[in-house]
């Protein structure tokens, strides 16, 4: 059985109220003052430790999906997928604890929980072979296919540079220069744009990856087992003005009265010889794999039941990345994944500094972890002791030394061709035949809510050729999609 994961590093040692350094404090009333009406003293240790301190307590918020809930929980494995992977914590019957962190994406960390927005759900498995993270989302597809567009499609949906106000000409204006952004577009303004919880909601890692043993390549998606429930775009904008904190409130509520929520966790899995006839290239994010072609493979169930115990020391200062791999699991040529590898490790060390990963939420704890960094800002480990810093090295028989046999550089070889340069992904009707069918998909009342929610939204665009544009890719999806748009536009009295 596993232990289970680490909370916060240190509680009270003491009732005795100290200074920072230990020093008992006298009076936490009275600053220290010349006489009883003349000015503070600098000698005053304790006022001036509690000021600096309290001065420095924000940190940068994550540049996205700044607002967030975290809870600890277990992945315990029900299937037996060994043929696939041979990562040690997908064997058979194995229980992995897990820390899983749920998000808005475009909103401050002040804003709402309830407003129309994608998910973030990231799941770190501490696991024996050190950590892997699952940094996924509740949509099983992505705004854009290449990691390049990645700062333009945030600055476009952030707030704009003047006047500081969410702006529906720059979130359109991008969005309809980029029609592969469609699909996630139909996705965001569904009803699942805005869940009821994170625990109504599934997750999907969106990316293809690759499962070391048998050479296959799979999409990971973790089903609610509460089933799927959203507000309507009105409860949703209420929320925001009654309880912006709803969906924090709803998970740690759940977790605090024993209701644990869960999912099923579910695979896809090609050949690779699959992988390279399939009609749509596995590696562009923008699209899924039907689950008709690829059925969903149940490998096990994560549950969460337990709160943290610090808001700040384990949500806030969690750092996930697509990058924490485990032997087993290892990238594909999926280009945002490939952007995101170097991302997310870079931003945390901006964030929260270079150590980041010796604070206990991010300690691969399960794992033998042994390696050369030394120093930096907030080293909070034993940094290692006496142990050689270098290698090669003949000082320190017991010193960690490469593994030129892992099984990870055995097998995953990928054969590359064709020259260096800037490609874009094959130029065809692809962008609009997935949204085509989804829209499609989506009968009576849940497609004439996606055309009001799109309406209720684009109608604010001030600039009518945006809308134009936009509805232009609409109706090149279907073109009865493009008039409603178009109508519903009008009908709110606006000039086009
Ligand atoms: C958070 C970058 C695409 C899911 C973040 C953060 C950055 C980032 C810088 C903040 C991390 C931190 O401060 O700890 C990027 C880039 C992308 C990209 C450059 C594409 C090029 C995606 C995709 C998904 C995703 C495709 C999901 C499939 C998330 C989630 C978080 C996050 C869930 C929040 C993690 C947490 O709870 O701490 N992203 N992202 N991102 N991203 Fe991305």
């Amino acid at each position: 059985m596993a232990q289970d994961a680490p909370s916060s590093l240190a509680t009270l040692q003491t009732k005795i109220l100290t200074t920072s350094n230990g020093d008992p404090v006298d009076d936490n009333q009275n600053s220290l003052t010349a006489g009883e009406f003349g000015p503070i003293l600098l000698q005053d240790f304790h006022l001036i430790d509690k000021l600096t301190h309290f001065v420095r307590e924000r940190i940068p918020e994550r540049v996205v999906h700044a607002r967030g809930a975290g809870a600890y929980g277990h992945f315990e494995v029900t299937a037996d997928i060994s043929d696939l992977t041979c990562a040690k914590f997908l064997q058979p019957g194995t229980k992995t604890p897990v820390f899983t962190r749920f998000s808005t994406v475009g909103g401050d960390r002040g804003t709402s929980d309830s407003l129309r927005d994608v998910r973030g759900f990231a799941v770190k498995y501490y696991t024996e072979d050190g950590n892997y993270d699952m940094v996924g989302i509740n949509t099983p597809v992505f705004w854009i296919r290449d990691p390049i567009k990645f700062p333009d499609l945030n600055h476009s949906q952030k707030r704009h540079p003047r006047t500081n106000l969410r702006d529906h000409d720059t979130f359109w204006d991008f969005l309809s220069l980029t029609p592969e952004s469609l699909h996630q577009v139909t996705v965001f303004f569904s009803n699942r744009g805005t869940p009821y919880s994170y625990r109504h909601m599934h997750g999907f890692a969106t990316h293809t990856f690759r499962l070391v043993n048998a050479q296959g390549v799979s999409h990971y998606v973790n089903k609610t087992n509460q089933g799927i429930k959203n507000h309507t775009a009105e409860d949703a904008i209420k929320l925001d003005g009654t309880n912006p904190d709803s969906n924090t409130e709803d998970l740690y509520e759940a977790i605090d009265k024993g209701d644990f929520p869960s999912w099923s966790v579910c695979i896809q899995v090609m050949t690779e010889e699959e992988a390279s006839n399939y009609r749509w290239n596995i590696f562009d994010d923008t699209k899924v794999w039907p689950f008709a072609d690829y059925p969903l493979k149940k490998i096990g169930t994560l549950t969460l039941n337990r709160n943290p115990d610090n808001y700040f020391a384990e949500v806030e200062q969690s750092a996930f990345s697509p990058s924490f791999m485990v032997p087993g699991i290892d990238v594909s040529n999926d280009r945002v994944l490939q952007g995101r590898l170097f991302a997310y490790p870079d931003t945390q060390r901006y964030r929260l500094g270079p150590n980041f990963q010796q604070l206990p939420v991010n300690q691969s704890y399960r794992a033998k972890v042994s390696h050369h960094q030394r120093d930096g800002p907030g080293t909070y480990s034993d940094n290692f002791g006496a142990h050689p810093n270098y290698e090669p090295q003949s000082l320190d028989p017991n010193g960690p030394q490469q593994q030129l046999h892992d099984i990870r550089a055995k097998f995953v070889q990928t054969s590359l061709m064709g020259k260096t340069g800037r490609y874009p992904y094959r130029d065809s009707d692809d962008d609009y035949v997935q949204p085509r069918a989804l829209y499609n998909l989506l009968k009576g009342k849940e497609q004439d809510d996606l055309i009001k929610n799109i309406v209720d939204h684009i109608k604010h665009v001030k600039n009518p050729e945006i809308i134009k544009r936009q509805i232009a890719v609409f109706s090149r999806a279907d073109p009865e999609w493009g008039r409603r748009v178009e109508e519903g536009v009008k009908a709110s009295g606006k000039k086009l």
